[in-house]
Formats: structure tokens, C-alpha cells, sequence
């Protein structure tokens, strides 16, 4: 039977601008996307007409991970077989190394990652920006997973402009004990900051730092609306971010929405030194490390 393997990568937002919520319940992000190669990916196998869809899971956090119609990569592959007119009999197995609920959109990442295989599995000869259409029906941070490198997001996070940007920089990445839901992250910032909020947007510096290519510069750039909120529900975060700024780190803040840390090295090998550091403090469960910008989903083998 044919078998089609894609990666999808993680994602830290170096910026993640917030809005008020709108009647929606979304809430009008400015935020700078970054791809980092540290990769979901996804098999997928044809199974025997009328099977319908199977999940697997296997990695990081797997136990935690639902292998029904509630998991994205399920839904992933529901809106290739029915945009393409093709039955979804397929086995998709999900190997994971992004945490689930860390705030580096893990579970966009398998959506992305089985977007890309079961568009090849099917030969539906979808382009990127169908993908990129379904992806953002799934999850705001689909289309990122799909699109790779560093690009702005605004919208939900689904509508992205690509940012052209110099060099490769070097993360160190802690991963806490358990996840943190999205949503409540999100209630907890509007309870936090009540009913005064402006519309969100991205510092110049930001973008010049990126354009120089100067990790010195982008250090002292990050930013995050949520990191308070997480802070808030999660406080001890407060205490790996601050292992991580004596440590040296350029920048240190949570990813997305928590309660991940990322912390920018100047280096690969201050990288690797960092994260010694860091695995020695006892306040995350583990670290790793990565770098960025990596590619957007697509077929591994
Ligand atoms: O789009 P996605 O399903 O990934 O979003 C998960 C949840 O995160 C939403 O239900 C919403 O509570 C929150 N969210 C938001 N504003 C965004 C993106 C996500 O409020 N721009």
C-alpha cells in the first residue's frame, strides 16, 4: 500500500501582539511567526476501501493525544479527502517531538504535516495556498506550520505575509511539567487587562533586527501579550525565565500561549551551553535545543 511521510515544523512567536476579542471570540493578533526545526511528522498509508481514517501516535506527550475526529490531523485529512472527492480510508501515524499544549503549535503541526501527506498520498495536486486555505479552517496557527520560515501574522494568525530576514538563530527551549488550554490563556489576558486594549502591531525594532540579522538586537525585541496571562496561571514560568536571563540568554519569554520558555543564544554553542544550564536549575521538566528559520511542512519521504 503507498505510504507518504511529511514534517511540519514548531513555531515561536518572536513577537505576539494581542487585541480585544472580537464578537467572535478571536482575539486580532500582530505577531511575527518563526520556524524552528524542531518537526512533527506524520505517515500516512493507505488503508482498505471503507476503513475510513486510523490514528497512531507515538513520541512526546503521545498518552495525551486523542486518535479521533477530535484530533486536527483527523480533520486534516476529512478536508483533503473531501476537497479532492477521494474517500479518506487512510492509517495516519503521528510522530511527535513538539510538547502537546506547549504554546509551539504542536497539534497545527501534525494538521500541517497531514495536509501535505494525504494531498500527495490522494494526488490531488493541491497548491500551497489550497493547503493553506484548508489549514486555516482548522487552527489559526495551521497555515504557519504550512508556510515555514518567519513570516507576520495577522488576522487570527492565518494571514501571512513572508518577512525576509538574514541569518539563523539559536534557541533553547524549555519545556514545563504539563500544558496550558489556549483559551484559558486567552480569558485570563482579558481579565487581566480589562476593557482599554489597542489594536495590536509590531515593533519597527523587531523588524530591523531581523533584517540586520543581529541576534543582540532581536534579544532585546521579543515580546509576548500573552506572558502575562500564562504567568499568571502558571508562576513559576517566572523563575525559568529568569534562570535563563542570567544564564545569558539574549531573550527569554513563553511561547505562544505557555507554558513553553524560549530563550535566543548568541550561538549554536552558547545554545548547548545554555541549555546545561538551564537542565540543572529543576525548573522546567526538559530542554532542548533548536534553530531557526526552518521550512514549512513537506514530504520527508
Ligand atoms: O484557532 P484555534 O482553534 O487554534 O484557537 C484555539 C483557541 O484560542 C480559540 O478557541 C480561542 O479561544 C483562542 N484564540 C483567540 N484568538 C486567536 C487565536 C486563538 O482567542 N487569534
Amino acid at each position: 500500500m503507498p505510504i507518504v511521510t511529511a514534517s511540519a515544523p514548531a513555531k515561536v512567536n518572536l513577537w505576539l501582539g494581542v487585541g480585544a476579542p472580537g464578537r467572535d471570540g478571536y482575539h486580532p493578533l500582530a505577531t511575527v511567526f518563526h520556524a524552528l526545526n524542531l518537526e512533527a511528522k506524520v505517515r500516512a498509508e493507505t488503508i482498505e476501501p471503507g476503513a475510513g481514517i486510523r490514528i497512531t501516535v507515538e513520541g512526546e506527550g503521545a498518552d495525551s493525544v486523542p486518535t479521533d475526529a477530535s484530533n486536527l490531523a483527523w480533520r486534516a485529512a476529512e478536508a483533503v479527502s473531501k476537497l479532492a472527492n477521494v474517500s479518506a480510508d487512510v492509517h495516519l501515524h503521528l510522530i511527535k517531538s513538539i510538547p502537546v499544549a506547549g504554546g509551539m503549535a504542536g497539534g497545527s503541526a501534525d494538521a500541517a504535516a497531514a495536509l501535505v501527506a494525504c494531498d500527495a498520498l490522494w494526488n490531488t495536486g493541491l497548491s500551497r495556498s489550497d493547503l493553506i486555505g484548508l489549514g486555516a479552517t482548522l487552527g489559526s496557527d495551521v497555515p504557519f506550520a504550512l508556510h515555514g520560515g518567519t513570516a507576520i501574522g495577522t488576522g487570527r494568525g492565518d494571514r501571512l505575509t513572508p518577512v525576509l530576514g538574514r541569518g539563523e538563530y539559536h534557541w533553547v527551549l524549555a519545556f514545563a511539567e504539563g500544558g496550558l488550554s489556549t483559551p484559558a490563556v486567552y480569558a485570563e489576558l482579558d481579565r487581566l487587562r480589562g476593557e482599554d486594549v489597542a489594536s495590536p502591531s509590531i515593533p519597527d525594532g523587531l523588524m530591523s533586527a531581523l533584517r540586520a540579522g543581529d541576534p543582540l538586537a532581536l534579544g532585546g525585541e521579543l515580546g509576548n501579550d500573552l506572558e502575562p496571562a500564562a504567568l499568571s496561571l502558571r508562576p513559576n514560568l517566572g523563575l525559568l525565565i529568569e534562570d535563563g536571563l542570567d544564564a545569558g540568554a539574549l531573550g527569554a519569554q513563553i511561547s505562544g500561549s505557555g507554558p513553553t520558555c524560549v530563550f535566543l543564544a548568541k550561538s549554536r554553542e552558547h545554545a548547548l551551553d545554555l541549555a546545561a544550564r538551564l537542565s540543572g536549575t529543576g525548573n522546567c521538566r526538559t530542554v532542548a535545543t533548536a534553530s531557526g528559520p526552518a521550512a514549512g511542512a513537506r514530504i520527508v519521504g
